[in-house]
């Protein structure tokens, strides 16, 4: 019988300290109202100095489980997706967040892909489900996006947020619970639209002086290529699967700012019922988004088993994907 990937079951963990839009009036030229009006972002949540990465992730990846009703030992595989990892190169996140958890001699592994990294980890799970290679993976967006931002940088400061979310990946054999599909992409000419430097050509701060590395973005360029580039790829992957707009339960974006979503949501017809925005509440939380937003409607009561989602994402790179998937709780 043939074995198709399945996500079985979905958590997040939001840091404690809520910062407000007024929060930032205190120490930038910025205003509530222009970051509504631009964004929709009303709050993000900030880990405190001593969580990182590994921490939140642990957090939603112990949820996870349990509600998977899977025991540590039935882990065969952690991966983490985050631009924030707790050490830069090494040890990985995954590493830690599986020391955490109580998971030993198991393989553990980082991937960078920024924003698009649910995407890209529902992908590698679902390869390595259905080579046979593994039964079931747990798979962790985790950010502490706050940790590479330049509270000197009104355009991009305000617009993330930090958090964790977490999936476990099993197996199935009813098609109507798998993973349909995943699609990622990526085009690397465009490196510079969202990048943390490390080398002094790429960085205005490093030029200045010595100084950590910041997050920088080209917003308005990104923005841009965000709407198009996510409303094709997302137009792809439905007609690739014979799959209208009215199949879906629930259209899952990332949350980088309400003007995209709406803006792709619109083009592809979707109701405001099947549209999830989180981020009034979270921000931009990179990699954590896709599966906080996933969560919220998990616990609201609204996302069963059985629901079909599509997914898309787009970040630093530049990456992108979607995903065509049943809720298989
Ligand atoms: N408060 C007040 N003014 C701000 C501001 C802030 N927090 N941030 C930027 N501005 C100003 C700019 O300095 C600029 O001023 P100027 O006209 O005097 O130069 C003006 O607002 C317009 O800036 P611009 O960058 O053109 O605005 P925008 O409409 O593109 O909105 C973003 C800015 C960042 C909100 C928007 O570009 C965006 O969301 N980009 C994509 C984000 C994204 O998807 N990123 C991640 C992908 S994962």
């Amino acid at each position: 019988m043939k074995k198709y990937a399945s996500l079985k079951s979905i958590a997040s963990y939001v840091p404690s300290r809520c910062v407000k839009n007024s929060d930032f009036e205190e120490i930038l030229d910025t205003s509530d109202e222009w970051i509504r009006k631009r964004t929709g972002i009303q709050t993000r949540y900030f880990a405190s100095d001593d969580e990182n990465s590994s921490d939140l992730g642990a957090r939603a990846a112990k949820l996870a489980l349990e509600r998977s009703g899977l025991d540590v030992q039935d882990i065969d595989l952690v991966i983490v997706a985050t631009l924030s990892p707790d050490y830069l190169g090494m040890p990985s996140s995954a590493c830690l967040l599986s020391a955490k958890l109580g998971i030993r001699n198991k393989p553990a592994f980082d991937i960078s892909a920024a924003c698009s990294g649910f995407i890209y980890l529902l992908s590698l799970a679902k390869s390595f489900i259905e080579s046979g290679a593994y039964e079931n993976i747990l798979i962790v967006g985790a950010e502490k996006v706050s940790s590479v931002l330049d509270f000197k940088d009104r355009s991009t400061c305000v617009l993330f947020g930090d958090g964790a979310g977490a999936a476990v990946i099993g197996t199935t054999s009813e098609k109507n619970k798998s993973i349909l599909d995943v699609h990622i992409s990526s085009d690397g000419t465009y490196y510079d639209y969202l990048l943390t430097p490390r080398s002094l050509k790429e960085s205005k701060f490093l030029q200045e002086k010595f100084a950590p590395q910041y997050l920088q973005m080209k917003g308005n360029e990104t923005f841009k290529l965000a709407v198009k580039t996510l409303t094709s790829d997302v137009k792809e992957i439905m007609k690739k699967n014979n799959i209208f707009s009215k199949d879906i339960d629930f259209f899952i974006p990332h949350q980088a700012n309400l003007r995209i979503i709406s803006a792709v949501g619109e083009q592809l017809k979707f109701s405001s019922e099947q549209v999830v925005v989180t981020v009034e509440k979270y921000g931009n939380t990179s990699a954590a988004s896709i599966p906080m937003a996933m969560n919220d409607i998990y616990e609201n009561g609204r996302l069963n088993g059985g629901d079909l989602m599509l997914l898309d994402a787009f970040g630093g790179g530049l990456t992108w994907g979607s995903a065509l998937l049943y809720f298989g709780a």
